[in-house]
């Protein structure tokens, strides 16, 4: 079975949500985030802070580029869709599912939320980043989930309908 990559914004849920399903599917779970730090020792905010996003950014092109094609779920980073390089390996090699969450809903999630560098920036700049990302999750998906108020075995089930029908 092709692996699933879970796409969508920072605090859509996608690591909830990609355990869960493993779990379901009886599929190995892995986070592209967790792969850059376990390889380069240190934490995405000293990454970003000691190397920049540009580096950061490469690394992720990298760790996306060694995923298993198949039998796993795997939790992408919200901005892996930026590179049109990444997109186009996302579309070509997994089945891509797109958490799509509104950015009200994103703004409760991560309210006081520091661990992520490109939340920790004025308002209009992180719903700027949001409305620019949007096209571009939609571009590479496979299949749209809406999340809204479902519990996370709900959206599980959806997933793996989702799967059923292709
Ligand atoms: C990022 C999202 C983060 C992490 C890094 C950059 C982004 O992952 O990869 O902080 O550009 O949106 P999550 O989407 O899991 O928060």
């Amino acid at each position: 079975m092709k692996s699933i990559c879970l796409i969508g914004f920072m605090g859509s849920g996608k690591t909830t949500i990609g355990e869960a399903v493993a779990k379901k599917l009886d599929l190995t779970f892995l986070d592209t985030d967790s792969e850059i730090e376990k390889w380069r020792e240190f934490d995405i905010p000293t990454i970003f802070e000691t190397e920049g996003e540009g580096r950061f950014r490469e690394y992720e092109t990298q760790v996306l580029k060694k995923l298993p094609f198949q039998s796993a779920v795997i939790a992408t980073g919200g901005g892996i869709i930026e590179k049109e390089e990444n997109r186009k390996w996302l579309s070509e090699h997994f089945f891509v599912v797109y958490l799509q969450t509104s950015f009200d809903v994103i703004q409760q999630r991560l309210d006081g939320d520091e661990g992520r560098p490109l939340w920790n920036q004025e308002l209009e700049k992180k719903e700027k980043l949001y409305k620019e990302r949007k096209p571009k999750y939609i571009e590479c998906a496979d299949f749209i989930l809406n999340i809204r108020k479902q519990s996370v075995s709900e959206v599980v089930d959806q997933i793996v309908s989702g799967i059923k029908q292709i």
